[in-house]
């Protein structure tokens, strides 16, 4: 079988792991997929940063030229931000590449134009690692519940703010400290703004909202308050109440007026400690959703880290790199419609 040529374009904590991964297990990975899965191109922003065992000649800091090339067929992006991984992923569709992507920022705002472009080429656009790190939560959404209604998703999506909030409460470490711990262990985003903020767990939101409810819910779309403002005396305060505080993720159809709704909202929230998310600590991260005939299902799992992410990037490349050896694309994302958003006086912002 012709070999599958990958590209990853970012090597930062989550583009070494993956990068090593495809050096260490290329026996397995061509097991899995059929063909020999080849890595023909890293591009970085630093040709000089040392890259341990990577071949100098695959590194290159062209990213442009290299999602194009014809010996390249998945390309992974593991930049960030929007610009320029939304014009590199794009390119890259358009060139016939399927891609797979760890970028929340990017597909909390613009997976509607990046699928449509996947679509018109006949190629895959695979995102499973930018929600929950290593925790499968978008293609049990997507494929195993395709055929029930899923109600609400909520739970905890952001492993820095539960890192800094689980250390703050349990060793009473500074805000601070616990934070530059966070970016040191490679969970924080590369302006850990995003995480504190809750702007990342939000971008979150907006994709679970989006495939959960067959709808387009976008980043600005989702209320958003971030951790940033709680001290220790609010946890103290919270364990006289038997609680803890988590930022917490809700996304749910609600009624209002007679009115079918999204609601989506993320803010940090006291929860009782006899709650499963109470024992939810350090970069852990769990999603519970509540579907119609298969009831309440709880993920749990690291929902960041290097590695974690690495291997939700790894099974979406298998998917993609398999897809392309059987001469197709993976199953479709159902047609989204559009429900209103709900504002947040309309919920009521309880757990
Ligand atoms: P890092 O900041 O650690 O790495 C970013 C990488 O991108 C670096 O290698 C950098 O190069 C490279 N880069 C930056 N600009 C360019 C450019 N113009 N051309 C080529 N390469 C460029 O990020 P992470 O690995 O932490 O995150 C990557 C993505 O994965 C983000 O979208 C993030 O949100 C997502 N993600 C991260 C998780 C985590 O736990 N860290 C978990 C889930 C998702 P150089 O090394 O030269 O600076
Ligand atoms: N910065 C993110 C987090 C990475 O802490 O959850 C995983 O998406």
């Amino acid at each position: 079988r012709r070999p599958i040529g990958v590209a990853v374009l970012g090597m930062g904590n989550v583009g070494t792991e993956v990068v090593r991964n495809l050096n260490d297990k290329a026996a397995d990975l061509q097991a899995r997929v059929g063909a020999p899965v080849e890595l023909r191109g890293v591009a970085v922003r630093d040709l000089a940063r040392p890259r341990g065992a990577v071949d100098s000649a695959v590194l290159t800091d062209d990213a442009e030229s290299l999602v194009t090339r014809d010996d390249i067929d998945v390309v992974v992006e593991l930049i960030g931000g929007i610009e320029p991984p939304r014009t590199l992923i794009r390119t890259a569709l358009q060139s016939g590449k399927s891609v797979i992507t760890a970028n929340k920022a990017l597909m909390a705002v613009h997976s509607g134009e990046l699928s449509e472009a996947a679509a018109a080429s006949n190629v895959d656009l695979y995102f499973e690692a930018a929600v929950a790190g290593a925790i499968p939560v978008i293609r049990p959404l997507t494929q195993s519940l395709a055929g029930d209604s899923v109600n609400r998703v909520a739970g905890i999506v952001n492993g820095t703010t539960n890192y800094i909030l689980s250390e703050m409460d349990e060793t009473g470490a500074a805000y601070e400290d616990v934070l530059a711990e966070a970016v040191r262990l490679g969970y924080a985003e590369a302006d850990p703004t995003a995480d504190v903020e809750g702007h990342d767990a939000a971008a979150k939101a907006a994709i679970l909202a989006s495939i959960a409810f067959h709808s387009r819910v976008t980043a600005n779309d989702v209320y958003c308050e971030g951790i940033s403002a709680i001290t220790a005396d609010d946890l103290a305060a919270a364990k006289k109440f038997d609680c803890t505080v988590k930022l917490l993720s809700i996304c749910e159809r609600i009624e209002a007026d007679g009115v079918e709704k999204i609601s989506a909202r993320v803010y940090p929230a006291l929860i009782p400690f006899e709650h499963p998310l109470a024992t939810v600590n350090g970069a852990f991260n769990a999603v519970v959703v509540e579907a119609e005939d298969a009831g309440r299902l709880m993920f749990y799992g690291q929902g960041a880290g290097g590695a974690p992410t690495a291997s939700a990037v790894l099974g979406d490349l298998v998917m993609a790199a398999r897809n392309r050896v059987n001469g197709g694309r993976g199953p479709l994302e159902s047609t989204y419609a559009s429900l209103p958003i709900a504002p947040i006086d309309d919920v009521q912002t309880r757990y």
